[in-house]
């Protein structure tokens, strides 16, 4: 089955085409980074017009880029959520539109379901059920999957800030550019992780919820209390990241362990940060983990993900029912 991906939840607007839910035959994605750079984040409205302003030349794209013509998409998935209502809408009426003027079914998809599958691509599926770490710039959560075509049950998730906007946050505060992750990311390799002791926060022994907003503040403390004379740059950012990583690496293994599984993916735009890529690594060593993680031009999003996960939930569910009354949910599981 030929399936046609959308996806506009944030500030990415992108179509892919995949089969089967694993061959990849065309991924584009038009970013809008540049867009909200000036402004350290993503304006929600203006996120909006941009997707509008690409949507269309995006599909058309993913199809020519695959060599193949609507007549050959045999579905078309869509995510419904969660995300930024006003971007959400743009993706779920183009896909609505073409589904219901050529008489193809839609399958609508949960974004996060879509980052999951992102890590299964290149790989064997998991013969067995799987913990999943989610870390994005909207999210950062703990699930639990039986299976890759099952929605995955929520274990627990952050009580503020995602780490990716953790991530985004510190870097507009020392004026570092957009988005914060990369840039935190590449300065990081210069710095020393050990040089600042910022603090890592757990919640209690058994938790699996987060809360970056304390590191946050830590931070901003910091910079307020010494002089840029007395430390590195890189030194502050590798520290931050570590504390960060520490985290969710930490709570990833009490959850595999809490749950008895060997098999844990790691996906999400931060799952491109290549030092928690190295300490995961490190882990599932330790573990005995097969580790699933996707390659980094699939960890921050594309419509490759979604569908693929829509090839899942198609399997799962079927096609979306009433395909003119499908909306769009900022919050889902
Ligand atoms: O998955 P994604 O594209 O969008 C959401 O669904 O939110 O994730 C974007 C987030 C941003 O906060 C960005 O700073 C972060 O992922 N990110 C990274 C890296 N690349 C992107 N964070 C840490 N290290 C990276 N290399
Ligand atoms: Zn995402």
């Amino acid at each position: 089955m030929r399936i046609l991906g959308v996806e506009s939840s944030c500030d990415e607007t992108a179509a892919a085409v995949v089969e089967d839910g694993r061959r990849v035959l065309s991924n584009v994605v038009s970013s809008q980074i540049a867009v909200h750079r000036p402004f350290g984040g993503v304006v929600p409205e203006l996120a909006s017009r941009k997707h509008v302003e690409a949507i269309l030349y995006v599909v058309e794209a993913a199809l020519e880029e695959a060599e193949c013509s609507m007549n050959d998409i045999d579905a078309i998935a869509v995510t419904r959520g969660p995300g930024l209502i006003g971007s959400l809408i743009v993706g779920i009426s183009a896909a609505k539109a073409i589904a219901y003027a050529l008489e193809k079914p839609l399958i609508d998809v949960n974004h996060l379901e879509g980052h999951i599958h992102a890590a299964f691509l290149d790989s064997d599926l998991p013969n067995a059920p799987f913990v999943c770490l989610v870390a994005s710039g909207g999210h950062t959560a703990l699930y639990y999957s039986k299976s890759l075509d099952q929605p995955p049950e929520f274990l627990g998730g952050t009580l503020d800030d995602a780490a990716g906007e953790a991530f985004d946050k510190v870097a507009k505060l020392l004026g570092l550019g957009y988005p914060g992750g990369v840039v935190i990311d590449q300065l990081s390799e210069q710095g020393n992780p050990t040089a600042i002791d910022f603090p890592r926060v757990y919640l209690g022994k058994d938790s699996l919820d987060f809360s970056f907003s304390g590191l946050k503040t830590a931070v901003v403390n910091f910079v307020r209390t010494h002089s840029p004379l007395t430390y590195r740059v890189e030194d502050l950012v590798a520290s931050f990241q570590e504390a960060v990583v520490d985290v969710l690496v930490a709570k990833t293994v009490l959850a595999a362990n809490m749950k008895g599984v060997k098999n844990v993916a790691v996906v999400g735009g931060v799952a491109a940060n290549r030092r928690l890529r190295h300490k995961f690594e490190e882990k599932a060593i330790d573990n005995r983990w097969k580790l699933y993680v996707p390659p980094i031009h699939l960890c921050t999003d594309n419509a490759v993900m979604i569908a693929a996960a829509g090839y899942g939930v198609w399997k799962r569910k079927g096609f979306t029912r009433d395909i003119l009354t499908l909306d769009a949910v900022s919050r889902w599981y």
